[in-house]
């Protein structure tokens, strides 16, 4: 019985140390757990239910709409967001709480803040597009605001985002910074509507996963078998969601969609 315990044990440390083999911890804040593990009952980011940093009952807050506050920070200080924008920023409060991958990008100076987490160009364009008619009067969402007891109150006058940011890559870099910085590759980079595992992994086996190593140092591996992969797999979600709209679409637009799929082999 003696030896069959303990080889248990050795199988259970074993396994234990197989899971966090990338050191996987948790940022500090008062929403984080110390260490990454499954939470089967959450609402909402449940892309990383596998392996999450939060508590499910943190996510009971994010699966409403509109969503007014989020823990102490109003969202609707220009009127409410549009569903398609909430989503994005629903994105960051998911990854910022509960992804088991953000630690990689742990600001040095303290550890409840993520710095230039390489995010892709393609995702911050589409933020972009289902923000831009929103209104914001923040362009840092972290510092620009007047807190008092209730929360964070508008400095500066509520403007279109497309007035506040100049494209998708203002946008990503301005909105959480120092947070994110867009990638120079567009596949050695995050997507967070994804849980994004095998790009980390793959990130963190070849450049540590800064966000920007030298351009040609990108091309070669742009090329790479992985990231051709990636982009197949993009190009698929992409045309699934257009699909989605089929019902609002002419005719002829369904043809398009489908040589598309053709040329990119799904
Ligand atoms: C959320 O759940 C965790 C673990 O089950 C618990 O420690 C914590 O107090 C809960 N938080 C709230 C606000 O209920
Ligand atoms: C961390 O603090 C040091 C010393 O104050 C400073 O020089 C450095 O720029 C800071 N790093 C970041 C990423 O903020
Ligand atoms: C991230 O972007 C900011 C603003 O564009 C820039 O100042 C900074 O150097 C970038 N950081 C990295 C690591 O690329």
């Amino acid at each position: 019985m003696g030896p069959m315990i303990a080889y248990l044990g050795l199988s259970v440390t074993m396994l234990s140390l197989a899971v966090n083999c990338h050191s996987d911890r948790c940022l500090v804040g008062n929403n984080h757990k110390t260490l990454p593990s499954p939470e089967p009952g959450m609402q909402a980011c449940t892309k990383y239910s596998q392996s999450s940093c939060c508590y499910a009952n943190y996510t009971q807050q994010l699966n409403v709409s509109p969503l007014i506050k989020v823990n102490n920070m109003y969202w609707n200080t220009c009127g409410q967001l549009s569903p398609q924008c909430e989503q994005y920023l629903k994105n960051v409060d998911c990854f910022y709480h509960c992804s088991p991958h953000a630690f990689h990008w742990v600001n040095p100076n303290n550890s409840y803040s993520i710095i230039a987490v390489p995010i892709c160009r393609s995702y911050c364009d589409d933020w972009f597009t289902a923000c831009k008619n929103d209104r914001t009067c923040a362009r840092n969402w972290i510092t620009d605001w007047e807190w008092n007891e209730q929360g964070n109150r508008c400095k500066n006058e509520c403007i279109p985002f497309h007035q506040m940011f100049k494209d998708g890559k203002d946008l990503c870099e301005s909105m959480w910074s120092p947070s994110f910085n867009v990638s120079s590759s567009n596949c050695h980079c995050l997507m967070l509507d994804d849980n994004n595992d095998d790009i980390i992994e793959h990130l963190l086996t070849h450049e540590r996963g800064t966000a920007t190593p030298a351009q040609d140092v990108h091309q070669d591996v742009d090329r790479s078998p992985f990231c051709q992969q990636r982009y197949k797999k993009m190009q698929k979600k992409k045309i699934k969601a257009m699909k989605q709209w089929i019902f609002f679409l002419p005719p002829n637009a369904l043809a398009t969609i489908h040589s598309l799929s053709t040329v990119s082999g799904c």
